[in-house]
């Protein structure tokens, strides 16, 4: 059965890791997804594989290009039932090293652009009293590394701001929540070019002692079943939660 027959998704980030599996996984639920990133070759390569995923190349600080999608979207299908804020990324320096300009970009790539997305999207939720809304937060946003200061901001912003979002629209039939994945083998397990899953320190520390209990990295469509949950009629009564996926990561000390 395709649990997501008929719905219309846009999920952002989708061009790899976790926002490309999450859109695989949808089609393969029978969802058309509108997918949004910035790299247009990999978005036409998904959509060459999933023909129910539409690409949209995008910028997500660029709010008129999301304001495109959105009505290109309407115009299209008539309405959105799915909204999957994914996209974000991290500098990595310390405080001292820092600029108030990558403070400032990502701020606006990381949350801004959930916002400007969601209030864009949810007065069409609106009128038809249904949609579901997930956003990807971090376990950065539940405890504290070195030289990811803004982006461990963002993401407690994140579930912050969902947790409000999920109070006001309640009353519409739309639910949000926060899927928040611990160390999860995409692109952004590529620090300075190194594969920080396979670093001596992640190996010794997460894995052999096991300070992650499951003893191994997750993957982006583990993650993406996560989301496909929280996104679909299965999920009725849950609003306003934190989903940690991380084999178990944050639970230990
Ligand atoms: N991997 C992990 O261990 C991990 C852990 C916790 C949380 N997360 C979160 O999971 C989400 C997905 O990350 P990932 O692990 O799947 O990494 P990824 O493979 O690097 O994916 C990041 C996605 O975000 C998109 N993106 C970045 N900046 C963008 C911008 N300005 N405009 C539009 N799209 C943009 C990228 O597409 P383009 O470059 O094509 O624009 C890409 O599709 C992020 O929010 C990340 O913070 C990941």
């Amino acid at each position: 059965m395709e649990t997501l027959k008929d719905r219309i998704a846009i999920v952002t980030g989708a061009s790899s890791g976790i926002g490309e599996a999450t859109a695989r996984r949808f089609a393969q639920e029978g969802a058309t997804v509108v997918a949004l990133a910035r790299r247009e070759e990999r978005l036409m390569h998904l959509s060459e594989e999933c023909p129910s995923v539409e690409p949209f190349p995008c910028d997500v600080s660029d709010h008129a290009g999301l304001e495109r999608c959105v009505q290109q979207t309407i115009e299209r299908h008539s309405k959105i039932d799915i909204l999957v804020n994914n996209a974000g990324f991290s500098y990595y320096e310390r405080c001292e090293e820092s600029t108030l300009e990558h403070w400032r970009e990502t701020m606006a790539v990381n949350l801004e652009a959930m916002y400007v997305l969601a209030r864009l999207i949810v007065t069409h939720m609106i009128t038809r009293r249904y949609g579901r809304i997930v956003n990807v937060s971090s376990i950065q946003s539940l405890a504290a590394d070195a030289t990811v200061g803004a982006y461990a901001a963002t993401k407690g912003g994140i579930n912050a701001w969902s947790r409000c979002l999920a109070v006001d629209l309640a009353e519409h039939n739309i639910l949000v929540n926060v899927v928040a994945p611990g160390c999860v083998h995409t692109e952004m397990s590529f620090v300075n070019g190194a594969d920080e899953t396979q670093s001596e320190h992640f190996q010794e520390w997460y894995v052999r002692q096991r300070k992650i209990p499951l003893a191994r990295p997750g993957s982006a469509e583990e993650v993406a079943n996560a989301i496909l949950f929280l996104s679909g009629d299965q999920c009725t009564y849950i609003t306003g939660q934190v989903l940690v996926v991380d084999g178990g990561l944050t639970i230990t000390f």
